[in-house]
């Protein structure tokens, strides 16, 4: 089977950061053919920075990462210092990157490649804020019908918000982002806190990251030593949420998550609700299902998934 095509919209972020090794460890699987940087956990000319020191950690320099948008469709760009530290990237001691940005917008770039790719052949990987990804459908409506699949981390249901009582992070910043695309009609996978609280970096777990005999897995293990703190704190969880790699090991080994056909949509009109991802979960409301949404994993199997791939960069 030949590999999937994705593009990943990132904002690098130590969780960001493991999901697009382990795309680019598994090129039997996944084809990436661009990354693009979108403003969130820190602003749009760090998460530029951090998408190519992780190409770079990988031994990918050519690996092909635009600039996106730097703020959200309407609204102040809210951002995520206290989780991730002032660089995004913080934990390891990593080499500033040599490779460039490509030229252009990373809109510009979505548009383009799927234009110009097969349509049904190219599966989104939204890992931030969904500021490009609604701007994209916005600037070129024909692009909605072409995409293959979106399968995004974002949102939460039973387990409620991490940045709000009711919001998480990535759909908080950008609401009206989020709501375009939920409303868009592309088969949309979600990967929400409901189970990405549930790919927790255990000691032993990040024990194993730390043994891995290349630079990559020293790496990832100071990066979660980093960003556990926040989630530690605040839930007293065994470890580190890995919550993006959630999307890309779906798109490798599926089997290992479960969950529901569901509609979801976006609250964006009350301020005490705002960005709640309001999952019809017992199918109550009579809306269509919009979206897979994601309530559980083989956390075991997803964490020697990662070690494994981890260890062939
Ligand atoms: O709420 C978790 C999400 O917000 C993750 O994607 C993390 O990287 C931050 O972007
Ligand atoms: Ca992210």
């Amino acid at each position: 089977m030949s590999p999937r095509k994705i593009i990943i919209d990132t904002d690098p972020g130590q969780d960001d950061a493991v999901a697009i090794l382990l795309a680019l460890a598994s090129p039997d699987e996944i084809e990436v053919l661009g990354i693009t940087t979108v403003a969130g956990n820190v602003p749009l000319a760090l998460t530029s920075k951090n998408a190519r020191i992780v190409c770079e950690l990988a031994g990918h320099p050519n690996a092909k990462v635009y600039a996106g948008c730097d703020a959200p469709l309407t609204r102040k760009l809210v951002t995520a210092e206290h989780v991730h530290g002032k660089t995004g990237l913080d934990g390891p001691v990593l080499p500033d990157p040599v490779m460039p940005l490509q030229d252009g917008h990373a809109v510009d770039f979505i548009i383009d490649t799927l234009r110009s790719e097969a349509p049904g052949t190219v599966t989104l990987c939204p890992l931030g804020p969904l500021t490009n990804i609604a701007t994209a459908f916005q600037r070129a409506p024909d692009i909605v019908e072409r995409v293959q699949q979106i399968v995004l981390m974002g949102g939460a249901y039973f387990e409620v918000g991490n940045i709000t009582p009711t919001a998480e992070f990535n759909i908080y910043v950008d609401p009206e982002a989020a709501d375009i695309v939920f409303r868009s009609g592309v088969d949309i996978v979600v990967m929400p806190l409901d189970v990405t609280h549930r790919a927790l970096v255990t000691k032993a777990r990040n024990d194993a990251f730390r043994a891995i005999p290349n630079r990559v897995g020293p790496a990832v293990a100071e990066m979660t030593d980093f960003f556990e703190r926040f989630d530690l704190e605040k839930y007293g969880s065994a470890g580190a949420p890995l919550h993006d790699p959630c999307v890309t090991a779906y798109l490798i080994r599926p089997d290992l998550f479960s969950g529901r056909h569901v509609n979801v949509m976006v609250e964006t009109g009350s301020d005490l609700t705002l960005g709640m991802t309001v999952a019809d979960w017992w199918r109550v409301s009579g809306r269509e299902p919009n979206a897979l949404f994601i309530g559980d994993l083989d956390a075991d199997g997803f964490f020697e998934l990662l070690s494994e791939r981890l260890a062939r960069l």
